[in-house]
């Protein structure tokens, strides 16, 4: 069984199975590679369509490091998703390597090393916020109490513990985002996959969500690949940002977010802040 929520012991910070293949440290400390819960290498993925072939993706190379968030970020039809998608085994590369946590992509997904969140939460009307969360442990055969346990504390940690007997649609735009959030957490994944999860939420409400997410982010360590469309969110989340261009989908630069952690309100505010959105803000242009 995978370990329960909360269980720090294999942490995204902990020693993992591959470190034990790759354990060549010499001076105690753990080898970076070990480390890595992505590593793409010249990662390419064609689609072949009915005469029209679209280039998705070209010759990625990104490594992220256990602990690290890392936003993708770029023009619409970059191939953000189909990056997310192949790190899932949702797609299937055309060329290139990839591994996630120390393994196959197929095998990762297999071993639900990671949790996926959508742009909309997919959430079943006709469930409480609980039983939606509890859905996944259910249908992996999770006993019952074990189910109640974790989705309730779950739900806790997004800051949904009052909740847990309402219904979806009784729930605002961001709660029912809160509760994905909460159910892609529910196998405790090393790797949290998120595509635009605050995209269609007003802008008051996406900020509240941010300090949420990395709130929850450095309660759990856990690693997270996110795709936005927002200069200023992936600023404020990330410690490293994926800038990306269009047709073909490429990585076009990396950047270093240096802001001090943890963040708050007031690091919106910080001239380096400024900065950095500057620096993103010109590498996107002539991305497009
Ligand atoms: N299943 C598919 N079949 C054909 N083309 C696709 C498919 N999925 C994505 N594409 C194309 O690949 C490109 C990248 O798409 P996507 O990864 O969704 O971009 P983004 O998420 O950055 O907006 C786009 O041109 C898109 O139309
Ligand atoms: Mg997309």
């Amino acid at each position: 069984m995978e370990p329960v929520v909360g269980d720090a012991g294999t942490g995204a910070r902990g020693v993992n199975e591959s470190s034990a293949v790759e354990g060549v440290s010499t001076d105690g400390m753990t080898p970076v590679s070990a480390a890595d819960v992505i590593r793409a290498h010249a990662l390419t993925k064609i689609f072949d369509a009915a005469g029209s072939r679209t280039v998705a993706l070209e010759d990625a190379d990104l490594a992220v490091r256990a602990g690290e968030f890392v936003s993708l970020i770029g023009p619409s039809g970059c191939g953000k998703t189909t990056l997310l998608r192949l790190v899932a085994d949702l797609e299937a590369p055309t060329s290139g390597e990839l591994e996630v946590t120390g393994r196959s992509a197929a095998d990762a997904r297999l071993a639900r090393a990671y949790g996926y969140v959508f742009q909309s939460p997919v959430l079943y009307d006709w469930r409480t916020v609980q039983g939606n969360v509890m859905l996944p442990l259910e249908i992996m055969g999770f006993d019952r109490a074990e189910r109640r346990r974790r989705a309730f504390d779950l739900l806790a940690m997004v800051g949904l513990g009052d909740f847990a007997n309402r219904y979806p649609w009784q729930l605002s735009g961001g709660m029912q985002q809160r509760v994905s959030i909460a159910r892609a957490l529910a196998f405790d994944p090393k790797l949290l996959l998120m595509d635009e999860p605050f995209g269609a939420l007003d802008e008051i409400t996406r900020e509240a969500l941010n300090l949420e997410l990395l709130r929850i982010w450095a309660a759990t360590r856990k690693t997270i690949l996110f795709v936005t469309h927002s200069i200023s969110e992936a600023v404020f989340l990330s410690t490293r940002i994926v800038v990306m261009t269009a047709r073909p989908g490429k990585i076009e630069r990396v950047i270093d977010v240096d802001l001090p952690q943890p963040r708050g309100a007031e690091t919106r505010e910080y001239p380096r802040f400024f900065e950095l959105e500057r620096e993103v803000r010109e590498s996107l242009r002539g991305t497009h």
